[in-house]
């Protein structure tokens, strides 16, 4: 079966509420005849809004960068799934690596994130990948499948089926040393084989799996041409209308 491709924009802590609605203009424009494929963008939550009005009867999805698990309360700067579905937010991404290392997110708290973003009604990304040092001492596997574990294996099928998975070695995010396409495949197929394991060969065949970590317009069709690859996490390479642009058209170069 085939899985449409999802390309997503990381803006991490970018652009104004003001540069956002530039940068979405330039999208909205740039992306007119989207191709066959699935796009989201990811500013930040005070951006949310001039972003959804700038690409309002568009098929971008725009999503949340993180939410907090519990739906409302004293939980100083932080902001629900209920709060973003409301803003108008389609989905969330959950365990971004730089939340996993500067904020200390880690396992129950993730898998609490999950299941409030898909009680809100978004689509989580779950965000998962492994350091140098475990790549280099051949951890890359048991640390992938641990965050997977952690995070989603409570989850029942059809909950599972409203999930993207996000591969994203962090020592490829911004730095750029990107995975080769192989590498990227070898992990992707382990995630994949761990779905079909865990729940079933129906689940596994139709999770989407992306690859994350310094994707560019040079690698993007390299990496997408691997079969357990169906889409791309980008961060800085997602700044630039242009370069955003030739990610998502990577089908016609
Ligand atoms: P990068 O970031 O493309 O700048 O490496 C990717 C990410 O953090 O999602």
């Amino acid at each position: 079966m085939s899985r449409r491709p999802l390309m997503a924009g990381n803006w991490k802590m970018n652009l104004t509420p003001a540069e956002a609605a530039e940068f979405a203009r330039g999208l909205r424009g740039a992306l007119l005849d989207l191709p066959a494929v699935d796009v989201a963008v990811f500013p930040t939550s005070l951006a949310i809004p001039a972003v959804l009005n700038e690409l309002a009867n568009t098929d971008v999805v725009v999503g949340g960068q993180d939410l907090h698990a519990e739906v409302k309360g004293a939980y100083t700067g932080n902001v629900s799934g209920e709060m973003l579905k409301s803003a108008g937010c389609g989905m969330a991404l959950i365990g971004h690596s730089e939340r996993r290392a500067y904020e200390g997110e880690a396992g129950e708290q993730l898998a609490n994130k999950a299941k409030a973003a898909l009680r809100a009604g978004l689509t989580p990304i779950f965000c998962v990948g492994e350091s140098l040092d475990e790549r280099e001492s051949g951890r890359t596997l048991d640390i992938v499948l641990g965050q997977l574990a952690d995070g989603l294996g409570w989850l029942t099928e059809s909950a599972l089926g409203k999930v993207v998975i996000a591969y994203e070695p962090v020592w490829a995010i911004g730095t750029g040393k990107v995975a080769s396409p192989e590498q990227a495949q070898e992990v992707h197929a382990a995630i994949r084989a761990w779905v079909g394991n865990t729940w079933s060969a129906g689940a596994a065949r139709s999770m989407r799996i992306l690859y994350g970590g310094s994707v560019k317009p040079a690698n993007v069709a390299g990496i997408m041409t691997q079969p357990d690859v169906d889409g791309a996490l980008v961060g800085g390479a997602a700044l630039k209308v242009d370069s955003f642009e030739a990610i998502v058209r990577f089908q016609e170069s």
